[in-house]
Formats: structure tokens, sequence, C-alpha cells
């Protein structure tokens, strides 16, 4: 994967009125809102934070006017791609803008040689899930007890290469 280039958003937008830029630890307040409203079981605030430090790890924000109203963060490893989370906020769900944002990610992985974008899923989370087939993506194996309450996750994983 070439060094540069690999965590900036395409910079068009994910639908009518709606645009995806690379956020800063000024976001917070806002990734953190839509952590809330959309997941039963949201991120620590310091999580976000530490992500901001760690030069292999982005976080974009969908925009609407000036409101964050979802988010994605990845991590680089080496040539791929491991989403950590993504999130819309509850009322501006089913509006294509997890899928656009996705969409976007995978298009930047075309575009920078890498082979494979992955991440784990909760067995439970069938809006996910079937946003993430629609992508494109597999499941490839089943972590028992990955979650802290002890829900299984799916690993998933979209091959580009
Ligand atoms: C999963 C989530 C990010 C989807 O965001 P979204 O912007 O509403 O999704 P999109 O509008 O882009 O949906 C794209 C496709 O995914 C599938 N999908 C999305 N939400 C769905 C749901 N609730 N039920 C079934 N399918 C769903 C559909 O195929 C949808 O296409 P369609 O609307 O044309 O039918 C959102 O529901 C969310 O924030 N959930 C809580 C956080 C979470 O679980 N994140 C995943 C962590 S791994």
């Amino acid at each position: 994967m070439s060094a540069e280039g690999w965590g900036e958003p395409g910079g068009e937008g994910v639908g009518e009125g709606l645009s995806v830029r690379r956020a800063t630890p000024e976001d917070l307040d806002a990734i953190m809102e839509v952590e809330r409203a959309a997941h039963a079981h949201p991120w620590q605030r310091e999580s976000f934070e530490r992500e901001f430090t760690l030069e292999w790890s982005r976080i974009w924000v969908a925009t609407e006017g000036e409101r964050v109203v979802g988010f994605l963060a990845y991590w680089r490893v080496l040539d791929e791609l491991h989403i950590l989370d993504v999130a819309v906020h509850p009322d501006a769900q089913r509006r294509g803008i997890a899928r656009g944002m996705l969409e976007m990610l995978i298009a930047l992985g075309h575009a920078h040689e890498v082979v494979s974008v992955l991440l784990e899923v909760r067995v439970s989370n069938k809006a996910a899930i079937a946003l993430y087939k629609r992508l494109g993506f597999e499941r490839m194996g089943r972590r028992k007890r990955y979650y802290e309450d002890g829900e299984d996750a799916w690993v998933m994983c979209a091959e580009l290469g």
C-alpha cells in the first residue's frame, strides 16, 4: 500500500447535502453524540481520544450542514484496512450514509493497493451484517466471546486484491 493518501476521504458527498471529511479532536463531542445514540454498547470517549493519537488510525465524519450525522473509524495495518466502528445517528439512518462512507473507503483501498478490508461485528447486529454483505463483505470466522458482555463476533472481510 502506498504510504500517503490512505487516510483521506474522496471529498465527494454521500448523498444530497451530505459530505465526508477527516475528523479532528474538535469533533469528539459530536462523534460521542452519534456513538451514544446509535450503539447499545458505546465506546468510551477516551477510546476515541486515543484513536486521534495513533498514526495508523483514522476517523471520518459524515456531515449534513454543520452537523455530524455519522462516522467511520478504521486502522491501516500493512496492506489491510480494519474497520473499528461505523455509526449513523438514528434520525439519519437508512439514507445510505454508512454505505456511502464504506464505498468511499473501499474505493480508497483500491486506489492504494489495499488487499482486504476486515471488521468484527456482533452476531446479533442484523443491520450492520446486512450493510456489510451488500458491500461484498463475507463471513470468514467467528470469534467466541469477543465482546465484553460475552457476545460472539463475526469476522467479515472484503477482498480487494
Ligand atoms: C449499521 C448502521 C451503521 C447503518 O447505517 P445507515 O446509514 O442507516 O445504513 P445505510 O442507509 O447506508 O444502509 C445501507 C444498506 O444496509 C442495510 N441496512 C442498513 N440498516 C439496516 C437495518 N436496520 N435493517 C436491515 N438492513 C439494513 C440495507 O441493505 C441498506 O440498504 P437499503 O436502505 O437500500 O435497504 C446503523 O444502523 C448504525 O449506526 N447502527 C448502530 C451502530 C452499529 O451497529 N454499527 C456497526 C458496528 S460493527
